[in-house]
């Protein structure tokens, strides 16, 4: 018998390439850590597919080599020069966690297909909303695959309820009006995207003035609303980012949720990015309000450091979690099952029919290091934040465009020889993020403001220290001469 186990397939092969995997791993990670040459391999696209392409025609080389290959010209997160887009450098054990779900193929819709991968999702939203404050037993959730998916299944099920005919008669049943939901302009582009996948049409999204901190203008919110109707449309939800994705700026959700609750809307936090604040004692009042939400999306996949994608959906009342989709697929979700399992089947709450045990490295590195562990990495990385804003503030050639409320900055280097033109401005910031991207020795990315563009980190790298932003500074500044003209 055992000599009919494909070669692959045998115990001792995964033996032997696990060894060579881990050894692979922790070279990969000494080299990060030491923070030297690339970090980014040379962006050119034509080169790397033909690299990729080599071995699927010539299938000789061995899982040293190409786990090598893959690892030298990925993009290095865990160097400490890191401090791009909202992505961590994951908890190295977080992605070990997950190779138990992905090795053993659990695919977490359907309870009976990966019992203990649900049954780790089923934990871990048990936990997550509790630190929301809600009441255990009161309240559901299910794990989807990032939070795009989430916040369009959350106004989803908004939507389902608010026109209760529609998922079988389709939008024409909805309202003599035109259904819109409302939210803030610095909102996440998913939430206009949502609306386009809904049937409601993206000019049916009312995008909010944000104020000068860049948070929702909650009069203007109100006025909007008050003269929604006489407009043609009816808002059904409101969306609060917590916190937005450009800046960081974190809605006055308890004011979004008294607009809410005044016209009668759903409503919806996207706390894909911030809801993870709520791990620490210190910063967690960021999230004030959250508790009111009908439905929170947060992503583990941002800042609890765990692999992508791992993104919860939480809904206050539990019964709302099965309002996103009615589905009626009785070989796979059977109501009738005298064990009651159908309950546990995921499947019922979330687009996917085949879905990853998206749990199980939160579940780890939560189960191994515990919750003080995460809390102490989103504490640093607000606290890292403070420190390049200060180095900033205190430099007269960088201006910071806002005071960081998280670990998202923006800022722009204003030498003197630039005089004062925006405009210009605008453009050498644009130039010197091409430039530091060619040179690929860290990496920070950028973002438009008020139509003018500003260099943009995101601190998420627990090892990056004062010296890593001095030396990002350093770096501009040398660079940035030959690009002013
Ligand atoms: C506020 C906000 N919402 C939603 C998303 C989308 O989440 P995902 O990338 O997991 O789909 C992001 C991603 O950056 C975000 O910042």
């Amino acid at each position: 018998m055992k000599d009919t186990i494909p070669q692959p397939y045998q115990p001792t092969e995964v033996k032997k390439i696990g060894a060579v995997l881990i050894q692979v791993l922790e070279k990969y990670y000494q080299e990060c850590y030491q923070a030297k040459g690339r970090s980014v391999p040379e962006l050119n696209p034509s080169h790397l597919i033909e690299l990729a392409q080599s071995s699927l025609d010539n299938p000789s080389r061995s899982f040293a080599e190409l786990a090598e290959l893959a690892l030298s010209l990925g993009h290095r997160l865990h160097d400490p020069r890191y401090m791009g887009h909202q992505v961590p450098p994951v908890i190295p054990v977080s992605a070990l966690f997950d190779i138990l779900g992905t090795a053993a193929n659990q695919g977490a819709a359907v309870f009976e297909m990966a019992p203990f991968g649900t049954a780790a999702e089923r934990a871990v939203i048990q936990e997550l909303g509790k630190l929301v404050g809600w009441t255990a037993g009161t309240f559901a959730g299910i794990g989807t695959h990032g939070g795009t998916l989430a916040n369009v299944t959350a106004l989803l099920a908004a939507r389902n309820i608010r026109y209760s005919k529609v998922w079988r008669e389709g939008m024409a049943s909805s309202s003599a009006l035109k259904p819109a939901i409302m939210t803030s302009e610095d909102s996440h582009y998913c939430i206009a995207r949502a609306c386009g996948i809904l049937g409601l049409g993206t000019s049916q999204l009312i995008k909010v003035p944000i104020d000068d901190r860049r948070k929702m203008d909650l009069f203007e919110a109100r006025k909007l609303l008050l003269k929604s109707k006489e407009q043609g449309f009816d808002v059904f939800a409101i969306v609060g980012s917590a916190c937005t994705t450009p800046t960081g700026s974190f809605d006055d959700l308890e004011g979004v949720a008294a607009l809410a609750k005044e016209f009668k809307l759903w409503f919806h936090v996207d706390g894909a990015h911030g809801a993870s604040f709520l791990f620490s004692e210190r910063y967690k009042s960021l999230l004030k309000g959250a508790e009111l939400a009908d439905s929170l999306t947060w992503d583990a996949h941002k800042m609890l450091f765990v692999p992508a994608l791992s993104t919860y959906l939480l809904y206050k009342n539990a019964e709302h979690s099965w309002e996103a989709f009615a589905q009626d697929a009785p070989y796979l979700f059977d109501p009738k099952d005298p064990q009651g399992l159908a309950e546990f089947d995921g499947g019922l709450r979330t687009f996917e029919c085949t879905k990853g045990a998206l749990s199980l490295g939160l579940w780890g590195v939560w189960s191994l290091y515990g919750k003080e562990f995460l809390a102490s990495l989103i504490e640093r990385a607000m606290e890292s934040t403070k420190v390049f804003y200060d180095l900033l503030k205190a430099s007269p050639d960088f201006e910071p465009a806002h005071v960081p409320e998280c670990n998202i900055l923006c800022f722009q280097f204003k030498p003197t020889s630039m005089g004062t033109d925006l405009e210009k401005l605008s453009e050498l910031q644009f130039k010197i993020r091409k430039r530091l991207l060619r040179d690929g020795e860290g990496y920070i990315t950028g973002t438009r403001l008020g139509g003018r563009y500003y260099l943009r980190v995101t601190v998420i790298n627990p090892l990056t220290s004062k010296e890593h932003f001095a030396s990002l500074m350093d770096k501009i500044r040398d660079v940035a001469p030959n690009l002013e003209s």
